[in-house]
């Protein structure tokens, strides 16, 4: 089966590789599909949020990364999936992921939502605090893949 993992990896960190390795080994298939969410107006491009992904999934043969521009429904029609896999990582990412996986449902029978939870490490990890942390030169070893740490430091 395939599933989709999608996301706006504004940069990707550990939490969403170990979610993305988690999903490989339960799923034949899986896409990592980068949102250009251009509203949420992303430090790095969508290249660079893709090459990040690809970097630190290389090593997971049944994982690939592409990118969407519209409704993620589409973009898992497209791709011929069913399934869309999402991390959860606390009560506070309830609320929304309910509302998206409902919506997505909605707009498309058939497709569902699957939630994994965070691993305990990474359960207060998230794009945005690596971008503070880093903004003000703390360090982001092991909260992100090696790629985006040379490239956040450079930031
Ligand atoms: O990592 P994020 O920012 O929480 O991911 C959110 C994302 C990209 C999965 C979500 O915003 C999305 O699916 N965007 C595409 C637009 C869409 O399909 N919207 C309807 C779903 S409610």
């Amino acid at each position: 089966m395939r599933a989709v993992c999608p996301g706006t990896f504004d940069p990707a960190t550990s939490g969403h590789i170990d979610i993305i390795e988690r999903a490989s080994r339960i799923f034949n298939e899986v896409i990592v599909a980068v949102s250009h969410s251009p509203r949420k107006k992303p430090l790095f491009d969508v290249e660079t949020r893709i090459d990040f992904l690809r970097s630190a999934t290389s090593r997971f043969s049944n994982v690939s990364v592409d990118s969407f521009d519209g409704l993620l429904v589409d973009f898992c029609n497209k791709n011929e999936a069913k399934i869309i896999i999402k991390g959860l990582r606390a009560i506070s990412d309830f609320e929304n992921e309910f509302m998206m996986a409902q919506m997505n449902s909605r707009l498309e029978k058939g497709i569902e939502t699957i939630f994994m939870m965070a691993s305990p490490e990474y359960s207060y990890l998230s794009s945005s605090v690596v971008k503070e942390i880093s903004g003000y030169g703390g360090t982001v070893t092991g909260l992100v893949p090696a790629s985006v740490e040379e490239k956040l430091s450079g930031k």
